[in-house]
């Protein structure tokens, strides 16, 4: 009997941690603009989990080699812009996002920095010249965006030729374990202003799964990209040709 229970409770824990859960895709809020919403977003994004989030990027990131001008779309309160200051000296970063509120929340965080200039601007519509970046890069911002495609074609008109995007996001198929725990930890550790706007298990829900997220890419003039799945989270990555 003792044995039947174990086996019956080792496979339920494979099953929680494997079996991926598809739920239906409900878009977000595009910015975040409420003063005291930005201010509990700058604070949970000091938290170690928003910090393991940016060490699984730039180890991605370091594989593809970045330099010249960066541009970090929906740079958020600015914390990547400030990792990526400190390992990438030699980049010229550009700090880039929709909500004035937290675009002066970044501008605070980072006056440390002289090589780092923030614009006020959507992913769909970004004020930069044809060719005249070498890099886009975005964390926890896609599942924002009310135009993803439009995005992704606003990359490749900036990017200049072999310039690359990677872009980090939550996926809305993750193993049923990591949908439990937002589920059940959202409302014991999230501060009360951000579920109120439905943070962060809206951005779950918001999210997309990597098979969306390549025919998105496909719909663009990127012809060499990649998307791949990490536990709960997606890389997309691409170069101009
Ligand atoms: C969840 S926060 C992520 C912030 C930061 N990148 C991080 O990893 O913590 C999403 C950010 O994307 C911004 N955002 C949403 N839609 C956007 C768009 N279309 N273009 C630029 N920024 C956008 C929001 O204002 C917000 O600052």
């Amino acid at each position: 009997m003792v044995w039947v229970i174990v086996i019956l409770a080792v496979i339920a824990v494979v099953c929680v941690v494997s079996i991926e859960i598809k739920v239906r895709h409900k878009p977000s809020l595009e910015g975040i603009e409420d003063a005291s919403a930005v201010k509990a977003y700058d604070r949970l994004s000091q938290m170690p989990q928003f910090a393991a989030m940016r060490g699984i990027f730039v180890n991605e990131l370091k594989r593809h080699n970045p330099s010249g001008i960066l541009a970090d779309v929906g740079c958020g309160p600015g914390y990547l812009l400030n990792v990526l200051a400190s390992r990438f000296p030699h980049l010229n970063l550009l700090g880039v996002d929709i909500s004035r509120e937290i675009l002066a929340k970044a501008r605070d965080n980072l006056t440390s920095f002289a090589n780092i200039d923030f614009k006020l601007a959507g992913s769909q519509g970004l004020p930069f010249a044809a060719n005249s970046l070498d890099f886009v890069v975005s964390t926890l911002s896609l599942h924002h965006w009310s135009e993803p495609s439009a995005s992704f074609r606003e990359f490749h008109r900036v990017l200049r030729p072999e310039g690359q995007f990677l872009i980090f996001d939550l996926r809305r198929n993750p193993p049923i374990l990591f949908h439990l725990l937002m589920r059940v930890i959202t409302p014991l550790v999230v501060p009360r202003v951000l579920t109120r706007i439905a943070e962060p298990l809206g951005s779950l829900l918001a999210s997309f799964t990597p098979a969306e997220v390549e025919d998105i890419i496909k719909g663009t003039p990127f012809r060499e990209f990649e998307v791949k799945k990490g536990f709960f989270w997606l890389f997309a990555w691409g170069r101009k040709g």
